[in-house]
């Protein structure tokens, strides 16, 4: 059975070309057994009828904040509190910033206002729209008051340039929403998660550290939280919100992240290694600046440790899972990795190319675990960290309960 059978779904339409993808959005919610009611804005009613809508959720669509008749069957208090998912999609620009800035200024953004229920936002709009500062502004505030933002996708768009700012696909939307969240798979769990780069100090100014935006390990820090477990996040330098609900420690070096991972570790359940640690780290980091008189400059560097090897091999070791960006002959080495590190479950990417996770809200996935492979394919890291948690869970409980 579906995890969404008989869950209640508000899904919010906005002024967007987009729109015309919420036909398709409500019909399927609808197949996989989920009660959906739509509300719209104005402008999205520039897109698509209401009576399309309509028919397809089976329950007349609600547009309007002060409506004596609707307020006095469901009012916009009880919408919120009917729902038990919130989706916005598509989510124009202009509603991004009402929402950002707390304005009920019609019936949909007091519903997102009002609501106890998770708030999902498909953001969807021109690509110039999307990179605005003032748009990244408006959804790095709404991700850190805890909604979820899903995709969007590059490629082309309505108005004929090519970037940022499609909304997902229905599919992919409700592959988000239907996750483990629902269920809550890690329910009384404790999970704790390594993301982001670490940073190793040459001298004041300058280290060593690669491309890792800690955005894969922040989503699944976020998908194991919405599945029910106690999460502890221990980050290297990365410039994105903190998670709500979530334990958060912020290191530098592999060293610090090492020593953050074996003072909380013991507790837990679960360990998912995530973080781009800095495979070498120089002997010696300069007390001030170095100088660059010299035609040449050697730096001494030593091995760091490997964090998510020591967990696993550790007496009485949580279940470890470990991930691998690999450029060449990703699967054959992801294998090897599992068996050299001593893992339950890896996640192997190939890096490199045009396709290069780094910083990309996208990644593709192939876990890898002791007897068998399953391809995640390309997603949004939303889509893949909720994938990735179930598979966690499902693997989890199978390996306590032999
Ligand atoms: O060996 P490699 O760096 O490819 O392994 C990647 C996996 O190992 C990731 O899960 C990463 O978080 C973890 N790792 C670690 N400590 C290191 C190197 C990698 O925990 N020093």
């Amino acid at each position: 059975m579906s995890h969404l059978a008989d869950q209640h779904i508000l899904v919010g339409i906005t002024g967007g070309i987009a729109a015309y993808k919420s036909a398709e959005l409500v019909r399927r919610l609808g197949d996989q057994g989920a009660q959906v009611q739509v509300i719209m804005t104005d402008a999205a009613k520039a897109f698509i009828a209401p009576l399309t809508l309509q028919a397809l959720s089976g329950r007349p669509v609600r547009d309007t904040l002060l409506d004596p008749e609707a307020e006095s069957g469901m009012g916009h208090i009880e919408l919120g509190r009917w729902a038990d998912t919130v989706l916005v999609a598509p989510a124009s620009a202009d509603f991004i910033a009402r929402l950002a800035v707390g304005l009920a200024s019609d019936l949909l953004s007091t519903v997102c206002l009002a609501t106890p229920a998770p708030v999902y936002l498909a953001p969807a709009m021109n690509q110039e729209m999307w990179r605005k500062p003032t748009t990244q502004r408006n959804l790095a505030t709404l991700e850190a008051d805890g909604i979820t933002v899903l995709g969007p996708a590059s490629g082309m768009q309505a108005c004929g340039d090519d970037g940022p700012g499609r909304m997902l696909e229905p599919e992919q939307l409700i592959n988000s929403i239907s996750g483990p969240q629902v269920r809550g798979a890690l329910e009384g769990m404790r999970v704790m998660i390594t993301a982001g780069p670490t940073w190793e100090a040459l001298d004041p100014v300058r280290g060593l550290s690669n491309h890792s935006s800690g955005k894969m390990g922040y989503a699944v820090a976020t998908a194991a939280r919405s599945a029910g477990a106690s999460v502890d996040l221990i980050s290297g330098p990365v410039t994105l919100p903190p998670p709500r609900d979530i334990k958060i420690q912020k290191v530098q070096t592999a060293q610090q992240m090492l020593a953050a991972v074996e003072k909380g570790v013991s507790k837990c359940d679960i360990f998912i290694g995530v973080a781009a640690v800095v495979d070498y780290r120089p002997i010696q980091t300069a007390a001030s600046k170095i100088k660059k008189d010299a035609q040449t400059l050697t730096v001494e560097l030593v091995r760091n440790p490997d964090i998510l090897a020591q967990v696993a091999h550790r007496p009485n070791a949580p279940f470890t899972v470990g991930f691998a960006a690999e450029t060449d002959h990703a699967i054959e080495y992801g294998r090897q990795k599992l068996q050299s590190k001593g893992l339950d479950l890896i996640a192997v990417n190939q890096v490199g190319g045009e396709d290069s996770p780094f910083g990309s809200d996208n990644n593709q996935l192939t876990l890898i675990g002791p007897h068998d492979e399953v391809d995640l394919g390309l997603d949004s890291k939303a889509v893949l960290a909720a994938q990735l948690v179930e598979e966690i869970a499902r693997r989890y409980h199978e390996k306590s309960s032999t």
